[in-house]
């Protein structure tokens, strides 16, 4: 992918990131709102190829300079005919004639397509949702090929809506056992249509179709590599940062700091300066392995603040969430801005640059698709990055991880040697064990006792071989003491509760059923090894309605 000034200007202009790749390879995916939008896009991406996702009412300024070979239009929530359905902007159906792209419309995208175009979408006379069996009508059809002739495939439907009259130049090439219009085609003026989801595992065959599509019809090359992405954004940082010019990043010991922070180090060298903030919430000896990892095994420049007394001293007697959260935040800026200033001093120049491990999600959910009911998710975001800046530090951004899922993360980190036990790790939030800690956190032993039930849960965990199956799994101390009887004496302990979920992207979860036998054993050893605890309870509520994090 190369970074040229017109990628430049329309990513700024579409709040894209400003080293997305343009041009040949490239596949623009439109979102009008469906669940599965970003599942195009990764899907793409599987196949060797960049994607990259805008709103599907995004201005057309928003995409000019970009010059997809391919653009999907998304499915969506809405019939084309409802008051306010969202379509394309203005001049769409030019642009993506003058690019040159060839524009597949999935399910809403393909009835946008079809009334845009003249043709008629109508409510069905069957609503078609779930899987089915689909019937490929004609040896000439590009999305499937003449093998597929006559065969049947089961798909996923979602549609209440179905097309009733094509456009001129088009013409079906399958169709559902019902009869409904289930692809269609217009090979000349490059536009394609399909009723069902080729991006779920619900439409086996789906990735093939999606396959021919970017291939055969489009004619574009797989040249998403991961080894690519890291040469060139080395070579961005490399004509970015000036030669005498100095960066600084805030490790937090997780997935994509660390990668972010390995990547610039392999850019411009000891010229990067990374800061771990040991804030006295961490987890048991996460401090000592953290930076034992970042010394031995990756070679990175990193200076440890014990802030511990800073932060815990004014978290005292503190119990509403939001406030902790809140008086962390500004901790976090007070000690990075510390050593900002502490640098420059030692290195006789201010940092002109910042590193943050942004990912593609934060990306995306800043731009909600229209109608999703989605606000913009700053507010949610914010409280998730707990390390804001000061304003005053004027920082540019360095963010290479701007155009990667989460799972892109850890194949670059892999690449550039970040070991698995960092890659695998579960998320752990920015205010830590403060979360976890309900209420005021310097209550008594609390976190030292947390600390240790934490452990022996997630031990266990690896133990069994589960760790990489769960998406994350902690202990939560509730402020509450409850009657218990340990060695023939009443106790008056508190409780702490184990949660572990399973989740895509964290956004929703599920609960993880243990079983019998591996509960049995652990809580014993929560009982017989922790002082004060003589109750153990287990969070077996999904998000939604519950949280992941108790606070
Ligand atoms: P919730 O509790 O919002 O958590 O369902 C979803 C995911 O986000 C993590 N989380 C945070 N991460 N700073 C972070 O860096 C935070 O303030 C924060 N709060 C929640 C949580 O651990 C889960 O993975």
């Amino acid at each position: 992918m190369g970074s040229t000034a017109a990628v430049a200007a329309a990513a700024a202009a579409s709040a894209l990131p400003a080293s997305a790749g343009s041009g040949e390879n490239l596949v623009l995916i439109l979102d009008y709102g469906s669940q599965y939008t970003h599942l195009i896009t990764r899907r793409v991406r599987q196949l060797g190829v960049l994607s990259l996702c805008v709103s599907g009412t995004a201005p057309l300024a928003a995409l000019e300079g970009l010059r997809p070979r391919a653009i999907v239009l998304s499915g969506g929530p809405h019939s084309v005919h409802a008051k306010g359905a969202p379509t394309f902007p203005q001049g769409f159906l030019d642009f993506a004639d003058g690019a040159g792209a060839h524009v597949l419309g999935v399910c809403y995208g393909m009835q946008l397509l079809v009334q845009s175009l003249g043709g008629a979408v109508e409510p069905g006379e069957r609503q078609e949702y779930g899987k089915m069996d689909v019937e490929v009508t004609t040896p000439s059809s590009a999305l499937y090929g003449e093998a597929e002739a006559g065969k049947r495939q089961t798909v996923w439907m979602s549609h209440g809506d179905e097309v009733v009259t094509l456009p001129e130049g088009f013409e079906v090439v399958a169709r559902s056992v019902q009869g409904a219009v289930a692809a269609i085609e217009n090979r000349e003026k490059r536009f394609y249509g399909l009723q069902y989801h080729p991006e779920v595992t619900h439409s086996p065959q789906g990735m093939e179709t999606l396959r021919r599509f970017l291939f055969d019809v489009c004619g574009i090359k797989a040249d998403w590599k991961m080894q690519d992405v890291l040469d060139e954004e080395i070579k961005t940082i490399q004509s970015m940062v000036g030669p005498d010019e100095h960066v600084i990043c805030a490790l937090s010991g997780g997935v994509d700091s660390t990668v972010a922070a390995t990547l610039v180090h392999r850019a411009i060298g000891d010229r990067l300066h990374c800061v771990f903030v040991d804030n006295g919430l961490l987890r048991y000896k996460e401090r000592e392995r953290v930076m034992s990892t970042f010394e031995s095994d990756l070679h990175l420049p990193v200076t440890c603040v014990d802030a511990t007394e800073q932060f815990l001293s004014k978290l005292k007697g503190i119990e509403d969430p939001e406030q902790k959260r809140k008086i962390i935040g500004r901790e976090f800026i007070a000690v990075f801005d510390d050593f900002a200033h502490k640098l420059e001093q030692k290195i006789g120049k201010r940092p002109e640059y910042l590193v943050q491990g942004t990912l593609y999600p934060d990306v995306i959910e800043s731009c909600p698709p229209p109608g999703s009911g989605r606000t913009h998710s700053h507010t949610i975001k914010s409280h998730h990055n707990v390390g804001g800046l000061p304003k005053d530090m004027k920082l540019k951004l360095i963010e290479p991880l701007k155009l990667l899922f989460k799972d892109e993360v850890r194949k670059l980190g892999s690449i550039l040697n970040v070991p698995d036990s960092f890659l695998k790790r579960h998320p752990f939030p920015g205010p830590g064990l403060a979360v976890r800690v309900l209420g005021d956190v310097t209550q008594g032993n609390a976190l030292d006792t947390l600390r240790q039930v934490d452990e022996i849960f997630v031990q266990a965990i690896k133990d069994a071989g589960l760790y990489d199956k769960i998406w994350q799994a902690f202990a939560v101390f509730l402020p509450v003491q409850t009657v218990g009887v340990q060695g023939d004496q009443r106790t008056h302990s508190n409780a702490v509760v184990l949660r572990a979920i399973t989740s895509e992207d964290g956004m929703t979860a599920d609960w993880y059923y243990f079983g019998h036998e591996f509960l049995v054993d652990v809580v014993n050893k929560i009982c017989n090894n922790v002082r004060g605890i003589n109750r153990v309870c287990q969070d077996i509520t999904s998000k939604p309605p519950a949280t992941v994090e108790w606070e």
